[in-house]
């Protein structure tokens, strides 16, 4: 066994930059996995392309023929789970995919890693990690006042993604406890940075900002989320995989909760100071109240404590240091943003917000 590590859903948002991270800083070969789904974006890559240590294979962590030779050939010492179907909205529309790829897709993963992990050899049974990337959706809602979640909160994920979620989570936790497979998960609050993709709040925000559009707030704009640069969420994944306890579950956040219409008026103000409208009027006058998400989680909130005393890791962003680079990325990189909402996307638009009768298209 090498220093290889398979990483599934590397050309997504999370992914991406965990891969880009990893290569920069040369830990060694990363075979990554993925779909390419509406949200895998080989663009995403493209600085890898020539760069011997990114090997991208397009395929389905549900293929089990296609993993069982991967882990033969490739011998890795890790495999990092970041596939999944991860929009809310989508999986409210159609919930299928997300039970396919989160549920079946995590178990068929898991198979295939078990029986890879079972003929090692002692030594490298005993170095092997599955580390399992999952959401603070799991734990469900929290009124205003309530504590933050920790590792041990009562699962009571409320949509059908973050069930899906859950029930990957579960089958993670029963493979450890049951065949010894070497696991780590992780929970992380909602992310933001480079490469998100624009049918997620923040981006979704600045791109309809500068495209002229109404900003949707759902329903009052006062559900909170705790929000994590992502270089700061791939950091922490790094530490939970190089010194995590085998069997742990670690809560990542960024100690940064925030109403959706703070970070909203936030984005709006960035954008005023860095590319005014031509009206000279304020990109707030945008905002649009809209519909609300059905069964809408009112407040996420991470309590990072584990993390922070047992492995060491805390954000490097704050909000403010991090929606900088963000916004600045997101400037500079409108092709980026201009080919993804030329396809698939218009459609997504269409049957979210203008079949509800907003008009946003
Ligand atoms: P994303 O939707 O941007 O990317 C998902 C990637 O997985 C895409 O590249 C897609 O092509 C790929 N994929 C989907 N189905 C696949 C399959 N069956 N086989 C192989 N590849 C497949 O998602 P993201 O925001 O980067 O999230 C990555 C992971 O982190 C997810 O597991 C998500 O639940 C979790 N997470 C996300 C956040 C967040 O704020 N975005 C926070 C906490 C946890
Ligand atoms: O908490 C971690 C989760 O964060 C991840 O597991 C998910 O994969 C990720 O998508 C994210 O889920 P959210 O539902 O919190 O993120 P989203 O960006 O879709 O929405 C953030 C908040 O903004 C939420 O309260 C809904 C609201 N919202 C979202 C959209 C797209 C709006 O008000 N208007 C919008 O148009």
């Amino acid at each position: 066994m090498n220093q290889t590590i398979i990483v599934t859903g590397g050309a997504g948002f999370i992914g991406t930059n965990f891969v880009l991270a990893w290569a920069k800083q040369g830990l060694g070969t990363v075979v990554n996995l993925d779909k390419l789904t509406y949200a895998g974006n080989l663009e995403n890559l493209v600085e890898l392309q020539h760069n011997p240590q990114h090997i991208f294979v397009h395929g389905d962590i549900g293929d089990q023929v296609l993993l069982a030779r991967l882990l033969a050939e490739h011998q890795p010492c890790a495999v990092v789970n970041f596939a999944a179907e991860s929009h809310v909205d989508r999986s409210i529309h159609g919930p299928e995919d997300f039970i396919q790829t989160n549920v079946v897709g995590t178990f068929h993963l898991l198979e295939s890693v078990r029986a890879y992990w079972g003929k090692l050899n002692e030594v490298d049974k005993k170095a092997f990690r599955f580390l399992h990337v999952s959401t603070d959706e799991v734990y469900g809602s929290l009124g205003k006042d309530d504590a933050a979640f920790t590792e041990t909160h009562a699962y009571a994920p409320n949509s059908p993604y973050s069930a899906s979620k859950a029930a990957s989570d579960h089958l993670v936790r029963a493979y450890h406890h049951t065949y010894g497979l070497p696991t780590l998960t992780t929970n992380c609050s909602n992310n933001y940075g480079p490469h998100h993709f624009p049918e997620k709040l923040i981006p979704l925000v600045i791109h309809n900002a500068l495209a002229g559009k109404p900003l949707p707030i759902y329903g009052t704009g006062q559900q909170i989320r705790d929000w994590l640069y992502v270089e700061d969420h791939c950091a922490a994944i790094r530490r939970v995989l190089e010194v995590g306890k085998v069997g742990e579950v670690y809560n990542v956040g960024g100690w940064n909760e925030k109403p959706n219409i703070e970070v909203v008026k936030i984005l709006c103000r960035m954008l005023d100071a860095k590319k005014p409208r031509a009206d000279g009027k304020p990109y707030a006058d945008q905002i649009t109240f809209v519909e609300d998400r059905l069964g809408h989680d009112q407040r996420y909130a991470i309590d990072a404590t584990k993390i922070a005393r047992e492995l060491g890791w805390k954000p490097q962003e704050t909000f403010e240091t991090g929606i900088e680079k963000t916004v600045n990325w997101y400037l500079e990189n409108q092709d980026w943003v201009n080919n993804i909402t030329s396809g698939d996307y218009r459609h997504w638009v269409e049957k979210h917000y203008v079949e509800r009768g907003e008009e946003l298209a």
